[in-house]
C-alpha cells in the first residue's frame, strides 16, 4: 500500500483508526485503505452508520451555535477529529468572529490536519494530547496562551467518550474537566448507546469496530446523564441525538420518525 504524501511520518497506515474511519464515512478523504475497509465492512452490516454519524455533526453545529449564542466565546473540542464540514471555530464565528478554539485529538491525522486548515489562525490551535488526562491539556501553556479558564469555556466530549472504557474511568475525566472550569462554563456530550431497539445490524458493527482495535462502548441514558453530574442539563436534557434542538438549524437529513430509537444521546449542559 502506498503511503500518501500528506500522512506524516510515523503513522502506521496499515492501523485503521477511529478518526479516519469516520472522516470516510462523513465523505472526506483524509484516510487510508485500511480504514476505508473496515468503514465498508461497517456499513455492510449497518448500512445508516453514515447516516448515524451525519446526524452526530449536525447536533455539533446546533451545539456550537446555541453555546455561543448564550455568550460562550471559548471551545475545548476534545475528540475533535479530522476537520470537516462545519468545524467549530467555522460554526461559532459565523456568531461571534472572536471565538477561540483548542482542537485536541489523539490522532496525529486529525493533528495534521487541523493544523493545515487553522493555518496562523490567532485564535484556534490544534494540539495532540490524550483526553484521558484533561488537566495536563488543560495545563499547557498552549491552551492557556488562548483559553481564559477564569472564564467560561465551552467542553465539547462529542462522540468521543464512547471509546473511553469504564476501566480509565470517563466519569472521573469528566469530573475533572467540572472541577477545572469556570462557573458558567457549558459540557456537550453525544455518546453511542444500545438503548432500546437497536438499529439492525447495529452489534455486528460494533464487532467490525471492536476487532480493528476502535471498540465503541454503548452506555444507557442513565450512564451518559451521570456524566453531567453537578452541571444543569439544558433542555430537552439527555435525549436521542435528532431530538436536541432539531427545530432551530435544520439537521442534515429531516428528523427521522423513530428519532427515539436513534443509537445515541446528546445533552448540553451549564456549570452552575
Ligand atoms: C468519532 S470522532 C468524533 C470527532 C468529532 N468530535 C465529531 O463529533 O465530529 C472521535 C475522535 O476522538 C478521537 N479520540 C479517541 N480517543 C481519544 C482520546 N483518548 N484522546 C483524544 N482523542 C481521542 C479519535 O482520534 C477521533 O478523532
Amino acid at each position: 500500500m502506498d503511503r500518501p504524501t500528506w500522512a506524516p511520518t510515523g503513522v502506521d497506515i496499515l492501523r485503521p483508526a477511529s478518526s479516519r474511519m469516520y472522516d470516510y464515512m462523513l465523505g472526506g478523504s483524509h484516510n487510508f485503505q485500511v480504514d476505508r475497509e473496515v468503514a465498508d465492512q461497517a456499513i455492510a452490516h449497518m448500512p445508516e452508520l453514515p447516516f448515524v454519524l451525519r446526524e452526530g455533526r449536525s447536533f455539533l453545529r446546533r451545539a456550537v451555535r446555541f453555546l455561543v449564542e448564550a455568550g460562550v466565546d471559548q471551545f475545548l473540542d476534545l475528540g475533535s477529529g479530522i476537520p470537516t464540514v462545519g468545524n467549530v471555530h467555522e460554526v461559532a464565528r459565523q456568531v461571534n468572529p472572536a471565538a477561540r478554539v483548542v482542537y485536541v485529538d489523539n490522532d496525529p491525522i486529525a493533528v495534521a490536519h487541523s493544523r493545515a486548515i487553522l493555518g496562523a489562525d490567532p485564535r484556534a490551535i490544534a494540539l495532540e494530547a490524550d483526553l484521558r488526562h484533561p488537566l495536563q491539556i488543560l495545563n499547557n501553556p498552549q491552551v492557556r496562551g488562548l483559553l481564559d479558564v477564569t472564564r467560561p469555556v465551552a467542553v465539547l466530549l462529542v462522540a468521543v467518550l464512547h471509546f473511553v472504557p469504564d476501566s480509565d474511568q470517563p466519569t472521573q475525566i469528566v469530573r475533572q474537566l467540572r472541577d477545572a472550569v469556570a462557573p458558567g462554563s457549558y459540557l456537550v456530550v453525544a455518546h453511542s448507546t444500545d438503548d432500546g431497539a437497536a438499529p439492525a445490524g447495529q452489534a455486528s458493527a460494533r464487532g467490525v469496530y471492536a476487532r480493528s482495535g476502535n471498540a465503541v462502548i454503548a452506555r444507557s441514558q442513565q450512564q451518559v446523564a451521570e456524566f453531567f453530574d453537578g452541571w444543569e442539563l439544558v433542555p430537552p436534557g439527555v435525549v436521542r441525538v435528532p431530538l436536541w434542538h432539531a427545530t432551530d438549524d435544520a439537521p442534515v437529513e429531516a428528523v427521522p420518525a423513530d428519532a427515539d430509537r436513534f443509537p445515541g444521546y446528546v445533552g448540553v449542559a451549564r456549570l452552575p
